[in-house]
């Protein structure tokens, strides 16, 4: 997948990574095979994110791909989203995994490198291919729809009506994990100057 030039601070496309609520209006498709209601927070030390209970894009679009052979067989329709901080957006399936590296090129603007993963040489097979291109496919649609959204985000940081947000205790504890994270490194490295 080619790289995405994004108009915004990668920070923003962190957070719009930690949260899951903007599923049903930002990501139609998507919300219909992994909903906004199936979601949890997950926060651990150096990453933070959202994970599903019921991600099913192979009913969806009737694709079996082979699966990681130690996948709890009892968890898959489990998928976990999770941004490694700085700068890493992981994704893993029970059949699929990607990595977006988020570089930064200005205060306003950074590039998204994506790798996607599949699951040993037998899923490269050409009886794969289709399944491989729905999910590549897939993707495409979710990160080309973020855009609007971190963009959108970046320019409402410059309206003169904004006024710092607010964290929804519920939704926003990735994300306000990561604020902490980020505001941690900066006073340190304002320390040691
Ligand atoms: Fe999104």
């Amino acid at each position: 997948m080619p790289a995405l030039n994004i108009n915004c601070n990668w920070k923003l496309a962190v957070e719009n990574y930690c949260e899951a609520y903007h599923l049903p209006w930002v990501h139609p498709s998507l919300n219909s095979y992994s909903r906004l209601e199936d979601h949890y927070n997950i926060i651990f030390d150096q990453f933070a994110g959202q994970g599903s209970h019921a991600y099913n894009l192979s009913d969806v679009a009737g694709t079996h791909l082979p699966i990681f052979p130690s996948w709890p067989q009892d968890r898959l329709r489990t998928a976990e989203y999770v941004a490694f901080f700085p700068n890493v957006l992981l994704g893993i399936q029970a059949d699929h995994a990607f990595a977006m590296m988020l570089e930064p090129i200005a205060p306003g603007k950074t590039v998204e490198h994506l790798r996607l993963f599949y699951v040993g040489d037998e899923a490269l097979d050409s009886r794969f291919e289709a399944a491989r291109d729905a999910v590549m496919q897939s993707w495409r649609v979710v990160f080309a729809e973020d855009i609007a959204s971190v963009e959108g985000m970046q320019k409402g940081r410059h309206s003169p009506g904004y006024g710092g947000g607010a964290f929804s205790p519920e939704m926003d504890l990735p994300t306000h994990f990561f604020h902490q994270w980020a505001a941690r490194q900066l006073l340190a490295c304002a320390q040691s100057v």
